[in-house]
């Protein structure tokens, strides 16, 4: 009897590592003998599929070659870096066959078969067609080759054995790619795809569960990145500031929305990637989005009254007439030759949470080489946190009378810091 249950035991444990090893080992695949000669035509589709995912933003770090990797990613589970992803053989990826690049795209696999971080959001790049895969492999082997090793990556145990990341997956990866949704258009069809697939919106937009994987449930509801809010995609054409298409354009492209102003933080980048695509595509993201209902049935707050006369934040106004006005008051050439908007009306003011106008005062909107870009000073040094507080307590007087902000300062003093730790 006990003889027997010994081997039921084993049995059960033998079963129990078969599985664990068809989950956790993944063969590598052969380097290729000779680079790949990328196709031209290829290469020119694959050029927009990289903006369209946004590759450059993370495999780009500041200052650094194109694609050759190095940026920190700040996770819960510790920093990782991003790989080179030039053809160099040695530390990039042009030994890599197209087999490789498509299993990493679609599995989260390296070519030596070890498991990348989702922080690489191929769970997203899974849902791309085949040929679009293909073209951004073209592409990335027609860029300059760069020699550079990423640094080692500070991930914490257990996180560090990569191998783990086979249950995530599990969890989180689907193999389920995206087909048309019939009865719906072409354009709210392509606009799906994009917002989906490639441009990963939903990586950003989410809110994350505590294993660091989406939340199904509130899809697209809103997320943070970064320090930043990245506000709910859903009821966006219902909203208390209802966001019409043209806007919408404009904002994802970098252009100046008006009633809604431009992108500002982890947003920026991916504006400015969109804006280099066919106009086409960000109109059929627009389409797509606007069609998305409200997930809560809580209502926006009821902001967009007339303020009262402002409560006792002289300070708070002393500050934004000699640091903002220049730039964000009623006769600044910003507002009346450019066309932006107060910021009693952008959503950063608008917002339940005081976290987007707060990391924009603190870090501004940094200068970009790519057109069309806006630039707002970074005030980290210039203000203290009591000047914050007391600046942020004032638009939002002006904003949302109705629903002041709490514990200002408090916050201002932790964001400053969750930005210090990068
Ligand atoms: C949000 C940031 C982010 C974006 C956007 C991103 N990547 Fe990455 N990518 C990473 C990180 C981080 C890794 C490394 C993961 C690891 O080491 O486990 C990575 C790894 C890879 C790898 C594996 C390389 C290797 O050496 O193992 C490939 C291939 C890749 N990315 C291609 C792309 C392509 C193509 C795009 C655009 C369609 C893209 N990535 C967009 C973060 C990103
Ligand atoms: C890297 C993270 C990230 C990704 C990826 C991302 N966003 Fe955002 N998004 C943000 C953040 C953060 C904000 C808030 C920016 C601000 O306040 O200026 C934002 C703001 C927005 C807004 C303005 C919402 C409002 O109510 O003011 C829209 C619209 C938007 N994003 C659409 C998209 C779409 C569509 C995609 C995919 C193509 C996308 N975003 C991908 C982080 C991201
Ligand atoms: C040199 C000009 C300049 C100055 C000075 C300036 N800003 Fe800005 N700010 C901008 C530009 C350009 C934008 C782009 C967005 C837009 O179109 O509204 C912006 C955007 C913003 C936004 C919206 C960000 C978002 O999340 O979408 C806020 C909030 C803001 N500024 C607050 C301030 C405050 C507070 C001050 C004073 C401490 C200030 N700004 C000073 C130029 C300026």
């Amino acid at each position: 009897m006990k003889r027997k249950s010994l081997w039921a035991l084993l049995l059960v444990v033998l079963i129990g590592l078969a599985v664990c090893a068809t989950l956790m080992w993944r063969p590598a695949i052969p380097l290729l003998d000779k680079p790949l000669i990328a196709d031209a035509a290829s290469v020119e589709r694959g050029a927009k599929v990289v903006e369209q995912g946004d590759c450059a933003v993370c495999h780009t770090r500041p200052g650094g070659a194109y694609m050759a990797g190095g940026l920190p990613l700040v996770t819960p589970f510790g920093t990782l870096y991003t790989t080179n992803i030039t053809p160099d053989r040695e530390t990039g990826i042009g030994g890599w066959s197209q087999e490789a690049f498509v299993r990493a795209m679609r599995k989260g696999v390296a070519r030596d078969g070890h498991f990348l971080y989702p922080a690489f959001p191929y769970v997203h790049y899974s849902r791309m067609t085949d040929t679009d895969i293909v073209d951004a492999y073209h592409y990335l082997t027609s860029v300059d080759p760069v020699q550079a090793r990423a640094p080692d990556n500070h991930m914490m145990f257990p996180m560090n054995f990569r191998a783990l990341v086979s249950f995530w997956n599990l969890l989180f990866l689907r193999n389920d790619p995206l087909t048309d949704v019939p009865g719906q258009s072409a354009k709210w069809n392509r606009g799906r795809y994009l917002v989906e697939g490639a441009g990963h919106c939903s990586s950003c937009h989410t809110p994350l569960n505590f294993i660091g994987g989406e939340k199904g449930s509130e899809h697209l509801g809103g997320g943070l990145v970064d320090g930043w809010h990245a506000p709910a995609l859903t009821g966006l054409a219902q909203a208390a500031n209802p966001w019409s298409t043209e806007q919408l354009v404009a904002y994802l492209r970098a252009q100046v929305a008006t009633d809604h102003g431009g992108a500002a933080g982890p947003m920026l980048p991916v504006s400015l990637s969109i804006a280099q695509l066919p106009v086409e595509d960000a109109q059929a993201i627009a389409e797509y989005i606007l069609s998305l209902p409200a997930t809560t049935s809580k209502a926006g707050p009821a902001c967009a009254a007339t303020p009262p006369p402002a409560a006792d934040n002289a300070e708070g106004a002393a500050l934004f007439a000699g640091a903002c006005a220049g730039c964000h008051g009623a006769g600044a050439p910003m507002r009346t030759v450019d066309g932006r908007p107060a910021l009693s009306v952008v959503s950063a003011a608008t917002s339940d949470s005081p976290r987007n106008l707060i990391k924009t005062i603190l870090e501004g909107i940094p200068m970009s080489t790519r057109q069309p870009s806006h630039y707002m000073p970074a005030f980290a040094d210039a203000l203290d946190d009591s000047h914050i507080a007391a600046l942020a307590g004032y638009l939002r007087n002006q904003a949302c009378a109705a629903q002041p902000w709490t514990d200002l300062e408090k916050t201002v003093t932790t964001l400053r810091h969750e930005g210090a730790s990068k």
